[in-house]
């Protein structure tokens, strides 16, 4: 399914680059397998694509038709991992545009990812008087943009349908056990699914965080656990040829030869939110301690013209990744009489011969710069694409994190700005806090 070429990075690195670091892969993948490495309470997502909840399934499938059949707009509540990989796969498999599209499947819009009033009453009035349902996503329970989006999206169900019939079109993800979500889900009744206690916000796509609206824009969610499937099986048997093992050790080998950012590239606009969905993972895993391949993405050929300028030339700290996905159909180059554009040595040749020999001129001239590049071919886009893609980098990433001697499981530094936002607002128990913090303003 998936072809990596390393060929274009490995050269800028010493030959027995992938062997010295066997052992430590060995290590790597034995630790993400059984589960006892650091942070190895969250690698519940290793085993994920085989042994996901089956009878929740089921129940995600009948909410996303329940949702299909009673609204006309899906408004998604949630932050970071909580929203992203669905994002990242609607974008990718129904299109960026999918909310313009002509459709049996609800417009979908994401909130609570930031606190823009702007967007909000954006948000508000693109819902206009469109029937709609909510599906608030939040591990934790208690983070704030998701949190304060859904009062207001509550209270707007609230008003239009009454306490019943709002709470026959909120969905809440979230704790099993614990937390203000779970509290107010119990409370009021909502239809509950579960984020499962071993897998982090960021390896969540594949649970009922990216599954439900996925399901709900009309996408085979059957199809993309089958994608992240094979590639679990696949993977699985580690060793010297396993592509995951050989990207991990690439990419370490490159920070330590002192690449510090990792560009991910694309020519698909439709892959810009995955490449989002990407950079928090591997953000999020690697970067402590001091640590980490900065996660930066870019959208080829448009970026050539904003970015190339530094990717060739400016400080030479980038490796890159280059996804490439083959097209779902073929536009021709029409042949023109006049030629004034000079272009007819290309008519009747389809547009993704261009694109190609484009890709290929990037990859050699980004080389010749001094920029490693890694690709990654897949088949044309598709559910099965989609989840094994997911599943790949999910696994490089763990893998790498341990390469990198970091636990990729936690996200300390997150609570950093959420502890002085608490103080800021003035939340109880947070009061020494707040007068340091404004003696520093
Ligand atoms: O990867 C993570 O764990 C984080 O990015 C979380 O997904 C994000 O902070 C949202 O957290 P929660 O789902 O608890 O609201």
């Amino acid at each position: 399914m998936l072809s990596l070429d390393l060929s274009k990075a490995s050269s800028f690195l010493p030959p027995d680059y992938l062997d010295s670091r066997l052992p430590a892969l060995e290590k790597a993948a034995s630790m993400l397998a059984n589960h006892n490495g650091p942070g190895g309470d969250f690698t519940g997502w290793v085993f994920l694509p085989r042994d996901y909840d089956k009878q929740e399934f089921v129940r995600i499938q009948a909410a996303a038709e329940k949702i299909r059949r009673q609204s006309q707009v899906l408004v998604v509540i949630g932050i970071g991992g909580s929203y992203l990989g669905a994002r990242a796969v609607i974008d990718l498999l129904r299109s960026p545009n999918y909310n313009l599209k002509k459709k049996d499947t609800p417009d979908i819009f994401f909130a609570g990812n930031g606190l823009s009033t702007d967007a909000l009453l954006e948000l508000i009035s693109l819902i206009g008087d469109r029937d709609f349902s909510v599906n608030v996503i939040s591990k934790s329970g208690t983070t704030t943009e998701p949190a304060v989006a859904f009062r207001i999206f509550k209270n707007l169900l609230e008003e239009k349908y009454g306490k019943q019939g709002a709470r026959d079109r909120i969905y809440a993800t979230t704790d099993k056990t614990r937390g203000a979500l779970k509290g107010l889900a119990d409370a009021e009744g909502y239809e509950e699914f579960v984020v499962p206690d071993e897998v982090g916000g960021r390896y969540s796509v594949l649970t009922a965080v990216g599954l439900l609206p996925i399901a709900a824009a009309g996408i085979d969610i059957v199809a993309l656990m089958d994608g992240a499937r094979q590639a679990m099986e696949e993977l699985a048997a580690g060793g010297a040829d396993n592509p995951a093992w050989q990207y991990a050790a690439l990419r370490h080998a490159l920070y330590c030869s002192g690449k510090k950012v990792e560009m991910l590239a694309a020519y698909e606009p439709a892959f810009r939110f995955f490449a989002e969905w990407w950079k928090q993972l591997y953000g999020e895993s690697e970067g402590k301690e001091g640590k980490g391949l900065f996660p930066a993405s870019l959208e080829y050929t448009a970026d050539l013209h904003s970015m190339g300028q530094y990717i060739q030339e400016g400080e030479r700290i980038l490796c890159e990744t280059v996804v490439s996905f083959a097209p779902r159909g073929e536009v021709l180059i029409p042949h023109d009489p006049d030629n004034v554009d000079g272009l007819n040595f290309l008519a009747g040749k389809p547009l993704s011969f261009v694109a190609e020999k484009a890709m290929r001129g990037v990859i050699l001239a980004h080389v010749d710069g001094g920029v490693p590049n890694v690709l990654i071919q897949m088949p044309s886009i598709s559910e099965k694409s989609a989840g094994y893609l997911i599943y790949f980098f999910e696994y490089v990433c763990g893998l790498s994190g341990y390469l990198l001697e970091v636990n990729p499981f936690n996200q300390p530094g997150v609570e950093a700005y959420k502890s002085n936002m608490f103080a800021l607002l003035g939340k109880p128990g947070y009061e020494d806090k707040q007068a340091e913090l404004e003696a520093r303003l």
